[in-house]
């Protein structure tokens, strides 16, 4: 964790108090005011401080909380915060609120086979994958564009640095919970080149 990311930590929860006087029309429940200081009260996050949420899956956002509370995630941030959400009800308020959220839209998602000939590396690794190094396309489980299936969550429009410190934890054996290691597999695949290319990939989606 750096140090800007406190500092803009502070910084949002003055965007929070703002926030509750202002133009958000959606009433924000009690359990998910904490969790908009970072996650924004659009769920969109911040660039270097948190993920977008918006729009997620209940499901994948609620086994993700469970996570951070036994560990098969940690985060100096977040892992706290997950503390106070333990209580089902409270979780179950503050995962429905966010995943009623919606993310942006993207106008033309691409699907797997849209294209034969690929050159671009990083996209090539989306739509067709690597057989040689046993990595499935990743649009084969996230969907067109990576916008994301039912609890295989959503990479386009995530900021590169969340999809990228993620990539990096599987493949560090920091980041587990995922099924049969199914994430973890593929990441120890991937070079840290290639990390940063997907990564920047999935962020720029349009
Ligand atoms: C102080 C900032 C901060 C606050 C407040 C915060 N989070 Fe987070 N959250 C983070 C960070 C940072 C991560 C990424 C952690 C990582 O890299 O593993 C994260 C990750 C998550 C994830 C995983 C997202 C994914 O796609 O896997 C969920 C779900 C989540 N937060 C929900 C919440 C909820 C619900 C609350 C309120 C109870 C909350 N957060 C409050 C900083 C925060
Ligand atoms: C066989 C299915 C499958 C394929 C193929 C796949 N993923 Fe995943 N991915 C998952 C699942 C399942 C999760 C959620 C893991 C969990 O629940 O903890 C996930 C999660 C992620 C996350 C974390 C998202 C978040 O919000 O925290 C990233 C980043 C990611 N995948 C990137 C990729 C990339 C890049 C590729 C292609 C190189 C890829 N995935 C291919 C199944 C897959």
């Amino acid at each position: 964790m750096s140090l800007t990311r406190i500092v803009q930590g502070s910084m949002g929860l003055g965007v929070l108090l703002l926030s509750i006087s202002s133009a958000f029309a959606a009433p924000i429940p009690p359990a998910a005011t904490v969790c908009t200081s970072c996650h924004m009260p659009t769920g969109m996050g911040l660039p270097n401080m948190a993920p977008m949420i918006a729009g997620k899956n209940a499901e994948y956002l609620t086994r993700q909380i469970d996570l951070f509370i036994a560990g098969g995630r940690s985060d100096p941030l977040m892992t706290p915060m997950a503390g106070l959400i333990s209580d089902p009800k409270k979780k179950a308020e503050a995962i429905n609120y966010f995943a009623s959220l919606s993310a942006p839209e993207i106008k033309n998602p691409e699907h797997r086979g849209d294209h034969a000939i690929i050159d671009d590396p990083a996209r090539k690794l989306v739509y067709q994958g690597d057989w040689n190094r046993n990595i499935p396309a990743c649009s084969t489980c996230h969907g067109a564009s990576g916008i994301g299936v039912q609890d295989f969550p959503r990479l386009a429009t995530q900021h590169p640095d969340y999809l990228e410190e993620q990539l990096k934890a599987w493949k560090n054996k920091t980041r587990s919970g995922d099924h049969n290691d199914v994430m973890g597999s593929i990441a120890r695949q991937l070079t840290d080149t290639e990390i940063t290319q997907l990564s920047q990939y999935f962020a720029n989606v349009k």
